[in-house]
């Protein structure tokens, strides 16, 4: 363990605190954004982080912590993080790791061509398993939900999805539901920074597809 711990210090206790304090924030989300989400990135971090070697408490907290200050959740600027910094402060995390977690949570987002990779990798770990978790069957689900949550069409053909969009336009975006999928969705896979999320991510991106063509054969109701 590193030496900033102080001798008091229980790995376990935090780790339990900090999922109820994420289950406590994400308790009435419909957005895509409850808990189960975190609790799935957090499992997927965890088993990413073992395969690629990666700090295992540092991965763990940031991935519980990753969604506590988004905006879409909490209204404020993009990329702060003072609730996970309040939180870990108040349990006695050592400063050292409270900068290493908030930077992790401020380069996580994707922000369209404005996107970056994280520059650690336990930030890289954390961005793949958030992302995985956009993909595939959950994440075909929860697309549909955000979209349903702020009153968007899931298909509109009248308007065609906007590629290449920067991080201003990406979030200024109203657009439908499955253009979403080309904006975002399809491009994760070759977005992953791990070797063992890319593995796990090209199963889902193959079932988006799928999904995808299914979605236009059935959608003028001709079979
Ligand atoms: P994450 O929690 O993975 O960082 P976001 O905060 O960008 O992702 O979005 C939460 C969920 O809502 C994701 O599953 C994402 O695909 C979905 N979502 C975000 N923007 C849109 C949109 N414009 N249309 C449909 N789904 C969206
Ligand atoms: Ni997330």
């Amino acid at each position: 363990m590193n030496s900033d711990f102080p001798e008091d210090f229980n790995v376990k206790s935090l780790l339990t605190e900090t999922v109820n304090f994420a289950r406590k924030t994400f308790d009435s989300d419909f957005s895509g954004h409850d808990f189960a989400h975190t609790f799935r990135v957090w499992r997927l971090a965890e088993t990413i982080a073992q395969a690629e070697g990666a700090d295992q408490l540092t991965v763990q907290l940031a991935a519980l912590l990753h969604d506590v200050d988004d905006a879409k959740l909490v209204g404020g600027t993009v990329g702060q993080s003072t609730r996970a910094e309040t939180f870990l402060r108040e349990h006695s995390a050592p400063e050292t790791l409270i900068t290493e977690i908030c930077r992790i949570i401020s380069e996580v987002s994707f922000k369209g061509t404005d996107t970056k990779a994280p520059t650690t990798l336990e930030g890289k770990v954390v961005q793949d398993a958030d992302r995985l978790d956009a993909i595939g069957a959950v994440g075909i689900g929860r697309a549909f939900a955000y979209g349903g949550s702020r009153k968007r069409a899931m298909y509109d053909p009248e308007n065609p999805p906007k590629l290449g969009m920067n991080g201003e336009e990406y979030s200024k975006n109203q657009g439908s539901t499955v253009n979403h999928f080309y904006e975002k969705l399809l491009l994760l896979r070759d977005m992953m920074n791990t070797r063992t999320a890319r593995e796990i991510a090209d199963a889902r991106h193959q079932f988006m597809e799928q999904f995808l063509d299914e979605f236009m054969a059935e959608w003028e109701g001709k079979r």
